[in-house]
């Protein structure tokens, strides 16, 4: 079964073709950060317009790449939500006029689920049961996965999420946006250690987080320190440290208390380096292992809707929407995926 996929919840506007056989036969990708840098933030209606002129000619192009026609397509799947709304109508519109012209099946696929299921395009995969960190620019959860659709959810953010923190310190630190790639660049120069900042909710007792905290502590700490480029790099770095910190104990202690021995990291912050040799190291102390999608599929991608979408299909051939009609669901809770969230602990 060949699948394609439709990504435009965001800013990125990708697309990709996944056969259930083969594997991923190629992706694209156009993201319009350029475009939303001069206002600091994703514009919305910018954001929507942007899809719109990128969705056909980059599905041209995977389409020549591959030799593939679009009659050889056999379902389309498309993000449905969580995002913002306009954007996801582009893409949902644009698969749904597909499906009704090719007389193919669409799917409406949960954005996060897309994440969560994103390593196991990558070899060696993760094998069901695992522990899943999503950390994204909208959403911090630790989840317990069973399978394509049986997640549980054990913590997540009372309120900023990890890439959020990430981008709002970078703008106080006047880097430019997004800011979570230019604040861990300018984190790798810093002298660890110069500052400390507190290490959120480490203690609750709990799953959760709260990111929302360290970006007043970051405020109060530039106001007292040096306005020179070493100081900012220093407070770069105890952001990145506390923040990564914080990030590493909350998923072991997941992985402790469910007695499972692998952890899956998706999500835009997934990207992180010293996230990345932090977890790794737990791993070897600890004695799980650690997965990660590649780091294109970090971001937002098509991949990893296709792949998503071709899982629900393989799962349960019918579509879930009539032909021609579509819905977006820019705010959706991924528990409720399918309505059947899994027992409690
Ligand atoms: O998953 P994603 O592409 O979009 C959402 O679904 O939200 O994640 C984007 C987020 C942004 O907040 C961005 O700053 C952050 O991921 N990010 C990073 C890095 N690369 C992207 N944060 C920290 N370090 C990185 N290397
Ligand atoms: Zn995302």
């Amino acid at each position: 079964m060949l699948v394609l996929g439709v990504e435009t919840s965001c800013d990125e506007t990708g697309v990709a073709l996944y056969d259930t056989d083969a594997g991923l036969l190629a992706h694209s990708l156009y993201s319009q950060v350029a475009m939303h840098a001069e206002y600091g933030g994703v514009v919305p209606e910018l954001a929507s317009r942007d899809h719109i002129r990128r969705l056909l000619p980059l599905t041209r192009d995977i389409l020549a790449r591959t030799a593939c026609r679009l009659e050889d397509i056999d379902a389309i799947a498309y993000t449905r939500g969580p995002g913002l709304a306009g954007a996801l109508l582009v893409g949902a519109s644009v698969a749904s006029a597909l499906g009704m012209s090719l007389g193919r099946p669409t799917i409406g696929v949960h954005h996060l689920e897309g994440h969560l299921l994103s390593p196991l395009l990558s070899v060696p995969a993760p094998r069901f049961p695992f522990i899943a960190l999503l950390v994204s620019g909208g959403h911090t959860q630790i989840m317990e996965v069973h399978g394509v659709g049986r997640y549980r959810l054990l913590g997540e953010t009372l309120d900023d999420a990890a890439g959020e923190a990430f981008d709002k310190t970078a703008k106080l630190l006047g880097l430019g946006y997004p800011g979570g790639p230019a604040l861990s660049q300018l984190a790798e120069t810093g002298e660890a250690g110069r500052f400390t900042l507190p290490r959120p909710m480490l203690k609750s007792g709990d799953l959760n987080f709260s990111f929302s905290g360290l970006k007043t502590a970051v405020l109060t700490l530039l106001n007292k320190s040096p306005r020179d480029d070493p100081a900012r790099a220093a407070v770069a770095r105890a952001f990145q440290d506390a923040i990564v910190e914080v990030l590493v104990e909350k998923s072991a202690t997941a992985l402790e208390e469910t007695g499972l021995r692998q952890l899956v990291v998706a999500g835009g912050v997934g990207a992180n380096r010293q996230l990345r040799e932090r977890l790794s190291k737990e791993a070897v102390r600890s004695g799980f292992q650690v997965f990660y999608p590649r780091l294109e599929f970090c971001t937002d991608n098509g991949a990893m809707i296709a792949f998503a979408g071709a899982m629900r299909l393989k799962q349960r051939p019918i579509p879930d929407s009539s032909p021609g009609a579509f819905t977006v669901r820019p705010r959706w809770h991924l528990e409720e995926r399918d309505g059947t969230p899994l027992p409690a602990a």
